[in-house]
């Protein structure tokens, strides 16, 4: 079978690379892909983007069925275009997407449904806005309501940052759109988690654990990117607080979208901050819903896949999640982003990269902002490479990864070299 992939970047190369190795697909298209699926086994690339255009593509080619990488499509309402003609697509509808489209709007959904989230208020006018800062007082979080491609949050610790931060968004329209609205939250503390589930509208089937790395420098220093690297499983979710997430959050949020009318198929990736405290009681709160899969987080997590991926899309597909597995290699993942340099300000483009290490079972390259020209591999965007590595340790994992890095080179790398530190054994980190 054919099988299309939408997106460009890392988590759409290893999404493809993961479903290409079932016996059953003969090409996984990638709309419209990167330097990396241009040139992987069974995989293609389509230099498509318009979503008529892409149902046209999947028509003529009898495509099994499609999944969506990123938000952008799905809030562009992909899905309902592609269920509007009979065509089989995994992801979100547009209303349903909103839970990361608009943080408003998931704010207000988790109020009403008694789902765990920091305490919020949401403005429109800036001097409104202001005087509920200076109420509440620092450290406070400002956030843009719309999607601002991970730029739109600021983790102020002063009053000065946090009022600049509405003027930034709601004064000068830095977000342009998305930032019409903004929403202020208590500021948590804690450690993050990225709990992702497959939803098919009524079942639920959890993805691997993971936790991403957000700051741009090693000991999570410096400013907040889409994330510079990720491990699975994430130590930090013990039985018993994936029983309290699934509980808590999970459950809850697909309960309450089914009561609203609004059933949610597609990847649910809650971003969840977990406070001090024993496991039964600590306290776990939301800090952000994402329709999709993480990236980096799905590097790592489909490396340990060991089962047909087909099938649990085909499944999830046919509203049959209940009756799906997925068998996890019990070995530990990890993938450190290779960025460009200037990332996340103004990543430079246009680098040739002149080396990569050897692909194996237990270390690939999987490509994001790369594009094949002339027979070389340049870097495009800010988020150039991932390099992910399983072994029996996360300490293995490291080691691993970061000799496949000394192998691979452009001019302006820039890596973290403390990926997985939180996962270490504690005598270790
Ligand atoms: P979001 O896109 O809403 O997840 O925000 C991006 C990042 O900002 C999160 O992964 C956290 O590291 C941080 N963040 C967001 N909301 C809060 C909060 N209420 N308290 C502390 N940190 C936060
Ligand atoms: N790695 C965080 C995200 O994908 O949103």
């Amino acid at each position: 079978m054919k099988l299309l992939v939408v997106g460009s970047g890392g988590r759409e190369h290893a999404l493809a690379w993961r479903l290409a190795q079932s016996a059953r697909v003969q090409t996984v298209y990638v709309a419209p892909g990167n330097g990396g699926t241009a040139r992987a086994e069974r995989i293609e690339n389509l230099a498509i983007t318009d979503i008529q255009e892409l149902i046209a593509f999947v028509k003529q080619e009898k495509i099994a069925f499609t999944v969506v990488g990123p938000e952008a499509p799905l809030a562009a309402g992909i899905v309902d275009a592609f269920r509007a003609a009979g065509l089989k697509i995994f992801g979100p509808t547009q209303a349903a997407a909103q839970l990361e489209s608009s943080k408003d709007y998931a704010k207000a959904f988790m109020v009403r449904h008694n789902i765990p989230t920091a305490a919020y208020a949401t403005f429109t006018d800036p001097e409104a806005a202001k005087d509920y800062i200076r109420q509440q007082g620092a450290p406070i979080v400002v956030k843009a309501d719309g999607l601002a491609a991970g730029k739109g949050v600021i983790v102020a610790t002063t009053l000065e940052e946090a009022l600049g931060a509405i003027d930034d968004i709601l004064g000068d329209g830095r977000f342009g759109a998305a930032g019409a609205r903004v929403v202020v939250e208590e500021c948590l503390t804690g450690e993050e988690a990225s709990f992702i589930v497959m939803c098919d509208g009524k079942n639920v089937l959890p993805m691997a654990t993971s936790q991403d790395h957000k700051r741009l420098k090693d000991g999570d220093q410096g400013p907040n990117t889409g994330g510079m690297g990720a491990y699975s499983p994430a130590p930090i979710v013990s039985p018993t607080l994936h029983n309290r997430i699934m509980r808590e959050v999970i459950h809850p949020t697909m309960q309450g979208m089914a009561k609203e009318g609004l059933p949610y198929s597609g990847f649910l990736y809650a971003g969840v901050m977990i406070d001090d405290g024993p496991d039964a009681t600590r306290p776990i709160k939301v800090l952000e819903f994402n329709c999709r899969m993480g990236d980096p987080e799905t590097q790592p997590i489909m490396m340990r896949i060991k089962s047909d991926l087909t099938e649990t899309f085909e499944l999830a597909l046919a509203g049959k999640l209940d009756e799906a597995t997925i068998e996890w290699d019990r070995r530990t993942a990890i993938g450190v982003v290779l960025a460009a340099a200037n990332y996340p300000e103004e990543p430079r483009t246009g680098d040739a990269i002149t080396q990569f290490a050897k692909d194996t079972d237990e270390c690939i390259t999987f490509h994001a902002g790369t594009q094949m020209k002339e027979g070389t591999v340049v870097t495009t965007g800010g988020r150039v490479l991932c390099v992910t590595a399983m072994a029996d340790s996360i300490r293995r994992a490291q080691e691993a990864a970061y000799e496949a890095i000394s192998q691979t080179h452009f001019d302006g790398k820039q890596f973290r070299t403390d990926i997985g530190w939180r996962a270490l054994p504690s005598s270790e980190s």
